[in-house]
């Protein structure tokens, strides 16, 4: 039987001083495939059951269990203690992020923000009878933004984020272009004040953080160059993309 170390910034309100987190250890026995959620389950069943973290899926699709592990963002449930080749493992909640206890951070601002764009189709024409075709093209469009599972990392790593607290964030620009590429979407003209403005893209210094960081491998920044180009068209010739 193998062991590994985790190594992992803790913060209770209820003990610690606002703002003060300490670093506990704890030896995890393992048989050589050891998820680091996993191990942390171990800790929570096994050794101390005050340990606070999220998930859900275990399966790399809710984006709940995002933290900086080995100084990486990453999820838990989809990094192997093997592929990180060390037998000690630092784990701490995702930086730059208030806390709400151990490893789990107030992810208020991060949905606020999402739900300001409005992530969702609108039309304003007659709904059709059958559902909106695409073509193979437009849909092509979608397929990096679409994977998008509102983890967190992109938000935690990106420096204006951390120096403009209304900046909507990576995120919500990525989500805001989803929208904006979507052919099915009716609300090209509303959308556009919501992020061509101080508080959105012109924020985004093009540093890539977000793309390093994100664990789906997407391109935050791309999407956010896009929505820059598409503002600048729509000042000067009007067009509708
Ligand atoms: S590229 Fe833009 S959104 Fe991404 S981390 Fe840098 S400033 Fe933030
Ligand atoms: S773009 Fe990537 S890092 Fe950002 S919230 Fe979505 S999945 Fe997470
Ligand atoms: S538990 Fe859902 S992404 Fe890890």
């Amino acid at each position: 039987m193998r062991t590994v170390t985790f190594h992992i910034k803790r913060y209770d309100p209820a003990r610690d001083a606002q703002g003060s987190t300490r670093v506990q250890s704890f030896e995890i026995p393992h048989g050589g495939q050891l998820t680091v959620l996993e191990g942390l389950f171990y800790i929570q069943e096994k050794l101390d059951a005050s340990l606070a973290f999220r998930y859900c899926c275990r399966a790399s699709i809710c984006g709940s269990c995002a933290m900086y592990i080995n100084g990486r963002y990453r999820l838990a449930c989809q990094t192997n203690v093997l592929h990180l080749h060390t037998d000690e493992v630092r784990i701490e909640p995702l930086p730059h992020m208030p806390l709400v206890k151990d490893l789990v951070c107030d992810m208020t601002d991060f949905f606020a923000k999402y739900e300001y764009i409005r992530p969702w189709l609108i039309r304003s024409s007659e709904a059709p009878a059958k559902e909106i075709l695409q073509s193979q093209a437009d849909r092509h469009k979608l397929n990096m933004p679409i994977d998008c599972i509102l983890c967190g990392c992109c938000y935690s790593s990106c420096p204006s984020v951390w120096s403009e607290e209304h900046y909507l964030g990576p995120h919500a620009l990525l989500w805001a272009y989803r929208f904006e590429v979507d052919s099915r979407d009716e609300a090209r003209k509303e959308r556009l004040p919501m992020w061509d403005n101080e508080r959105g893209v012109y924020r985004c210094h093009t540093i890539t953080n977000c793309v390093e960081a994100c664990p789906k491998e997407l391109n935050p920044t791309e999407g956010i160059q896009w929505l820059k180009m598409a503002a600048v068209r729509r000042r000067l010739f009007g067009a509708s993309k």
